[in-house]
């Protein structure tokens, strides 16, 4: 069963490889994205390590000069999404968007150095890519956080990889609609609409890139120049733990002035995220910037968050959350509370289950001694694959896959489950 499955998964890689980088999935997501290309790093790395690195090298090599790490690179013209290079108009040798997304390459570059059956390799590719990823993490500081807050904010909802999540919904009212130019959806050409964000919030996604564009994609504007800012516990928690697996590298390369500096970050990003603490939902929660307040929309964000060396309380409190999460869904760990009225187990962020954050979450609870729920949702994740295969998302009750099916990134987390104990490190 196990081989049979991971034959299936490098499958799966194979044919979503267009050569030095890998797309989602066929037909929906025709390009390279930023997160999905670092975590699927992880599954070539178990039968292809210079494989892997390339997909993170090439990601890389569409940095731009500010330091950020664009959410989608745009290889090859491809009519088959919107928003396309038109749309972003950024202005790059190879077209990329104007925003990023969850910066995971630090964590995922410490499993490569570590997993390596090439030290050698390992050591030259990592030595080229710390740096680039140090400017990004300092990039975000620069320019997500500018009164040194210790977190970042994201400025649009695709940043954090959870595009129509029910935490947006409040903020998303204060994003207009008036002067978005028409436009053609291609998403729900590929998959079904009942299932996917819906047509208001499009309308403010586009608000957004167009109001960005204006300002000339500067990033030294657009955080305060944003009506949507919004600190995310689990992308923070992502920051710091890329910042921390950063450190530790490059400390054992020798590279004194990173490690000090992102061990910096990483304590600055851990002391600051108990201010997104809620006792009365037993999580974390996001921060809506503008106004300072907690948004009380208790999401997988804030369990999620348990990625980064949260102190052991919090992580404690988590499992538990979790654990009466169990009780409510078949299969954990669904991304929304199903109490919560906004709940839908089939649209996309707001309740289905996404293998790629199982993985994560499993990951920070065993670095927490919380085995024994990180097990269940691990053991959940892999009945979802041998019930209903390799799709993008899933339902928690029925286990239904959902939206593009061969997808790449859920592949390469059944590759990095069935081929490794996961275990504290
Ligand atoms: C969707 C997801 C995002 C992912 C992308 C490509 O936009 O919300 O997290 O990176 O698809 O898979």
């Amino acid at each position: 069963m196990t081989e049979d499955l991971i034959a299936q998964a490098k499958a799966i890689l194979r044919r979503n490889d267009r050569g030095g980088y890998t797309v989602p999935t066929h037909g929906l997501y025709p390009f390279q994205w930023n997160w999905d290309s670092c975590l699927s790093a992880l599954g070539f790395s178990h039968f292809d390590e210079e494989r892997a690195w390339t997909e993170i090298d090439t990601l890389f090599a569409n940095q731009w000069p500010d330091g950020m790490v664009p959410h989608i690179v745009f290889h090859e013209e491809d009519d088959g999404y919107f928003p396309g290079p038109e749309v972003w108009r950024t202005g790059r040798p190879v077209p990329t968007s104007g925003i990023t997304q969850p910066p995971v390459a630090g964590f995922a570059v410490r499993r490569l150095v570590e997993r390596a059956r090439n030290p050698a390799l390992a050591e030259t590719r990592a030595r080229a890519l710390l740096p680039k990823i140090h400017a990004w993490h300092a990039w975000f500081h620069r320019c997500r956080d500018p009164q040194g807050s210790g977190l970042v904010a994201i400025i649009h909802p695709w940043e954090s990889g959870r595009d129509n999540s029910i935490d947006w919904d409040d903020v998303f009212e204060r994003v207009p609609t008036e002067g978005v130019e028409p436009f053609n959806r291609r998403d729900i050409q590929h998959a079904n609409p009942s299932h996917r964000p819906t047509q208001a919030q499009y309308e403010r996604y586009i608000w957004l890139v167009q109001h960005f564009r204006r300002l000339g994609w500067d990033n030294s504007k657009l955080h305060d120049a944003s009506p949507f800012q919004v600190v995310d516990p689990g992308f923070n928690a992502i920051l710091i733990r890329s910042c921390t697996d950063l450190a530790d590298l490059a400390e054992r390369f020798g590279l004194a002035e990173m490690a000090e500096q992102s061990r910096q970050l990483a304590s600055n990003g851990i002391a600051a995220m108990d201010t997104l603490w809620s006792d009365a939902a037993g999580q974390y929660l996001c921060q809506d910037r503008t106004t300072g307040a907690l948004i009380q929309s208790p999401s997988i964000a804030g369990l999620l968050a348990g990625f980064a060396d949260i102190p052991a309380p919090r992580a404690k409190a988590i499992a538990k959350r979790l654990a009466a999460l169990g009780e409510q869904v078949d299969y954990l760990v669904p991304s929304h509370d199903p109490s919560v009225a906004a709940f839908d187990s089939l649209r996309y962020w707001r309740g289905p289950v996404w293998l790629i954050v199982n993985y994560m979450i499993a990951d920070g609870l065993f670095r927490s001694g919380e085995s024994v729920i990180a097990q269940r949702i691990i053991a959940d994740s892999l009945r979802l694959i041998e019930r209903s295969g390799f799709a993008e998302y899933y339902d928690p009750h029925t286990a239904e896959p959902c939206g593009g099916d061969q997808f790449t990134w859920t592949a390469a987390i059944v590759i990095e489950l069935l081929s490794q104990e996961l275990t504290p490190a």
